[in-house]
């Protein structure tokens, strides 16, 4: 018999799978340790501490049996079936997507059907998450970057289209757009996009490109123009920086400003393969600053002010260790909440000594 190990999906763990290494979460702190048998408690566990993915063991005889396979559900039980989760729909969109990009790099267009009855599927799952915050923290991105950074940023997309009293249609686009708003990178040499290290400025060149190869895709797959446009203009910035073209505020798609702005805090705060997350605080902080270019700042003060009152009743940690609880979000400043802690309250617009480093969702 010979022992391997196999990335799963912690949606798609079944109970009694042991762990081959150690999980840690985004702090490098121990979760749990390797050779971990997993209960359905554990498994929930590891769901709401947002981890992705897991290492399991796997023991095989003979040709592989994936773990992850689901057996085909005898009909006498399909109403015993549990309904999908959010995790579940995430996941069928990750391989959705991930199959689109394969579509997009061989034909040059994509057929977007499925997308769409996966993307309403996962916009209704989302819209019954009452806590929007435990959906953020668990909707990171780990290791599948461009596919989880796509799913994600869509979602966002559409909740701020939904904060600027948009109506459902021009949600329903800003969910498609922001899901499909780096198809264009499907282009690009995984090599660069994966790349362990900062690029190189003639690597950033190249990276740059996907942003007209994403235009191109979806102009060629008959898509709403506002849809593709998203794709061409996410990079632009109000003030004319931005790329492939310099726009300026105005020139820019309304959508693509939305889009924009998920995207940058989607980025922000998810780990990638050479910089751990930035805390949402600290991303917000700088959003507020135009610390990542100019955005949209219309968009930006709807985003920091909706997702700063979702933090209102969590724990968060400062960065001296003191841990407290979000009290109150002062709407001028609203990056630097009141919190209750054992000792009393402390007042971060009166303490620009502390920050809030990490936030706990309940
Ligand atoms: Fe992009």
């Amino acid at each position: 018999m010979m022992i391997q190990e196999r990335k799963v999906y912690v949606t798609r763990l079944q109970e009694g799978a042991v762990l081959s290494r150690d999980v840690l979460n985004d702090r490098g702190q121990l979760v749990l340790p390797n050779a971990t048998h997993l209960t359905p408690s554990l498994i929930v566990r590891l769901k709401q501490m947002g981890i992705i993915e897991v290492w399991v063991a796997e023991a095989m005889i003979g040709p592989a049996a994936p773990l992850q396979e689901e057996s085909p559900a005898e009909p006498t039980h399909v109403s015993s079936q549990p309904k999908p989760t959010i995790f579940d729909h995430n996941s069928s969109m990750i391989e959705c997507m991930e199959d689109l990009f394969r579509e997009a790099q061989a034909n040059g267009r994509v057929e977007l059907g499925t997308t769409k009855r996966l993307l309403r599927d996962f916009a209704e799952s989302c819209s019954q998450e009452r806590n929007f915050l435990h959906l953020v923290i668990n909707l990171r991105t780990f290791d599948e970057y461009t596919f989880q950074h796509s799913v994600g940023v869509g979602m966002l997309s559409r909740q701020i289209g939904e904060w600027m009293g948009l109506d459902e249609k021009e949600c329903e686009e800003l969910l498609l757009a922001g899901t499909l708003h780096d198809i264009g990178k499907c282009r690009i040499d995984p090599a660069i996009l994966q790349k362990p290290s900062r690029l190189t400025e003639e690597e950033y060149e190249i990276v740059k490109h996907h942003a007209h190869y994403g235009y191109e895709i979806l102009r060629n797959s008959g898509v709403n123009p506002r849809v593709a446009a998203a794709a061409h203009e996410h990079h632009e910035r109000c003030d004319g920086s931005g790329y492939p073209r310099g726009l300026q505020h105005e020139q820019i798609a309304p959508i693509a400003r939305i889009v924009a702005v998920a995207d940058v805090f989607n980025a922000m705060t998810s780990r990638r393969v050479y910089k751990d997350a930035l805390s949402y605080y600290s991303v917000l902080d700088e959003l507020q600053q135009d610390a990542f270019g100019a955005l949209d700042p219309e968009v930006v003060q709807k985003f920091v002010r909706k997702m700063t009152s979702f933090f209102v009743g969590n724990e968060v940690v400062l960065n001296d260790g003191t841990v407290g609880t979000v009290v109150l979000v002062p709407p001028d400043r609203p990056t630097r909440p009141l919190l209750r802690t054992d000792g009393g309250f402390v007042d971060l617009l009166q303490r620009s000594d502390l920050y809030i480093e990490i936030v706990r969702a309940i």
